[in-house]
């Protein structure tokens, strides 16, 4: 798979200009938009509701890469506009019922190409997933921070995880589920990452819209440090 980058919309500086930054992400080659919609019970932070999102949807072509820090995924997943490409990302620490309801749904919705990604929390362990939820995902999504917010310092020693997990799905027979990270990826880390077996890089204030360059320039070095042999 060719290595991607996720642009974390709820980092572009002013939240006012998100058309213009998109079409901006759009002919910059960026690949996905990491939509970031929280309800201030999972985290303790609120950003878009299924309004926002599906505006945003539909001033782009780019595929939508939702990282859903809801306690009820369902209620998000119902309501947004999905298209072949995009992926929607639930998160593993969510009441059983509420994970296995957007579950199945997502499911249903495979079909139609929409993709299922897990996030994991730091804390969290990749061995809790069933064969049945495994066989179905697409996507893993590392946090290297506790979510809910831009700009934190990574977890101490979890630039591991990725690595493990890759090397333990593959070794269950899950070479096909893709490793993407979000939090602290900065360009350095995201070059050993991508060594690691990441596949998706999550751009957020670290890596992509940084003070200390323009998005050009920053574009340019996080493609630059995911290249491996392509
Ligand atoms: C935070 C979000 C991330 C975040 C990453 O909970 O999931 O998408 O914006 O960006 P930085 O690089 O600021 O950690
Ligand atoms: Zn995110």
């Amino acid at each position: 798979m060719k290595k991607q980058i996720s642009a974390s919309i709820m980092c572009t500086p002013n939240l006012m200009n998100l058309e213009h930054d998109i079409k901006k992400l759009e002919s910059l080659g960026i690949d996905m938009l990491h939509l970031d919609a929280m309800d201030g019970h999972f985290v303790n932070n609120i950003t878009f509701g299924p309004d926002i999102l599906n505006a945003i949807h539909r001033t782009t072509k780019m595929p939508c890469d939702y990282h859903l820090m809801v306690e009820n995924p369902l209620m998000f997943i119902e309501r947004l506009e999905l298209s072949e490409g995009d992926i929607v990302t639930m998160h593993a620490e969510i009441q059983q019922k509420n994970f296995d309801d957007a579950f199945e749904y997502l499911v249903s919705l495979k079909k139609r190409g929409v993709g299922i990604g897990i996030a994991v929390n730091p804390e969290t362990s990749i061995e809790r997933f069933s064969d049945y939820i495994l066989s179905h995902t697409d996507m893993i999504l590392v946090m290297l921070i506790n979510p809910g917010f831009a700009g934190q310092p990574i977890i101490r020693g979890i630039l591991n995880k990725p690595l493990y997990i890759r090397n333990y799905l593959d070794s269950i027979g899950y070479k096909d589920i893709v490793v993407s990270v979000d939090g602290g990826v900065s360009v350095e880390r995201a070059k050993k990452l991508s060594k690691d077996g990441v596949d998706v890089f999550v751009g957020g204030t670290s890596g992509l819209f940084r003070k200390d360059m323009p998005l050009e320039k920053s574009v340019e070095q996080l493609r630059n440090a995911i290249k491996i042999n392509e």
